[in-house]
């Protein structure tokens, strides 16, 4: 069935997450965007139409090559186009393309494929999941966050805003993907800031699963990487997290807790940063305080952490950060005069769950990081 000679699958796989009577289907390859038809997966005779969820700037740059590719298969090809960014995932959107995709004849048989970065697969996922009570997508992800944390794992929503605040990820559902296509060429257009945060998310995976060889990753990311190494590094990531997903698909066992590595105190600097700093960069930094609350708390040896913290270094992203309110990052944390519980390292490839932490420990580790 793969006849295109541009078109490469470095990485097939099918597993089962979450619901025993469904495979899911992941694929990394490149050029797969522009020969969507050639493959089984996409181009199956019980389908009826394909609804496409993107934003502008990745319509711009691959909905006119994916769009050619999907007519070949004699099908409608119906796009709904967003604009791009976070404050595109409220539930105003989500009614607006289900009105939509409604008038446009949207059936059982129906795929919706979700195009772009994170936003999009979480609201496509989202949408997938509740319109005439679920049907099949397929994630298209074409940032590195996506390809290697947002577009797998079934996680979708939408954020709400609540007293001027925006929650995140405050309504959603739990629903696998029936694939997750990557195509790595995507990522050569991605801007620089992208890349990452992206890589913030593949130290993570190192530090706490000892995957994939970090040695390759380098300030600029991947856009000079060869293809293979590249589909490697994509791939290793997808299947620690497809591990860990699959033995907690509905996040109820804590399994899942393990992925949160970094994040305590990385989401709450993105928060308190309001859009000053990256989630990839919040990430970095929230890395750098679990680094740091493991050596005090005697798990981490000071070499190890040395070597951490270099790397994080070494591709670009922040190690410490100045201007932000040391006290909101406090009350954001909720940690007040109790404890709380992080997700520490004992050795690169080795962390723990639920570890409480005294909260002198973590205010020594946030002076050394907010300066
Ligand atoms: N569901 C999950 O498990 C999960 C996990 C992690 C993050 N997320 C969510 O993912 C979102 C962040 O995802 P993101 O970082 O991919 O952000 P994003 O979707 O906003 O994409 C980032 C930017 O890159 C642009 N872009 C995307 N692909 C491009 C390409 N190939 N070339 C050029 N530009 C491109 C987009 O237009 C956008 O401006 C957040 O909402 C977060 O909550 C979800």
């Amino acid at each position: 069935m793969i006849t295109a000679i541009d078109m490469k699958i470095f990485c097939k796989k099918q597993t089962t997450i979450g619901n025993r009577w469904t495979k899911n289907n992941f694929i990394i390859g490149s050029d797969l965007l522009a020969n969507l038809s050639q493959l089984e997966i996409v181009n199956r005779p019980e389908v009826d139409k394909f609804f496409i969820l993107t934003d502008k700037t990745v319509f711009r740059i691959y909905g006119k090559k994916m769009i050619v590719s999907l007519r070949k298969t004699r099908k409608s090809v119906i796009p709904f186009i967003l604009e791009p960014g976070e404050k595109e995932k409220n539930i105003n959107n989500v009614m607006m393309i289900i009105n939509q995709f409604i008038e446009q004849g949207i059936t059982r048989k129906s795929i919706l494929l979700a195009l772009g970065g994170g936003v999009m697969t979480d609201i496509g996922g989202f949408v997938a999941s509740i319109i005439l009570r679920g049907i099949d997508y397929i994630n298209l992800p074409t940032t590195l966050i996506g390809q290697v944390d947002a577009g797998l794992g079934g996680k979708t929503g939408v954020n709400i805003s609540h007293e001027k605040h925006m929650i995140k990820n405050m309504i959603g559902t739990f629903k696998q993907p029936t694939a997750v296509i990557s195509d790595i060429n995507a990522l050569r257009t991605l801007p620089e800031k992208e890349i990452k945060n992206g890589l913030g998310e593949i130290i993570k995976y190192w530090i706490g699963w000892g995957k994939p060889e970090v040695n390759l990753l380098h300030l600029g990311g991947v856009s000079d990487m060869a293809p293979l190494e590249l589909a490697s590094i994509i791939s290793q990531c997808q299947e620690i997290k497809l591990d860990v997903v699959r033995n907690d698909p509905f996040e109820t066992r804590h399994i899942r807790d393990k992925l949160n590595l970094g994040h305590t105190v990385g989401h709450a600097i993105e928060g308190i940063s309001n859009g000053r700093l990256s989630h990839g960069e919040a990430v970095a930094l929230g890395l750098v305080a679990a680094v740091k609350i493991s050596v005090l708390k005697g798990f981490l040896k000071e070499e190890t952490a040395g070597e951490i913290i270099n790397l994080i270094r070494r591709v670009g992203l922040p190690t410490s950060v100045n201007g932000l309110d040391k006290e909101k990052i406090q009350e954001a944390l909720k940690f007040d005069k109790k404890d709380r519980t992080f997700v520490l390292i004992r050795e690169i490839g080795k962390i723990e769950t639920n570890v409480p932490v005294e909260s002198s420990i973590i205010n020594q580790v946030l002076e050394e990081i907010i300066l």
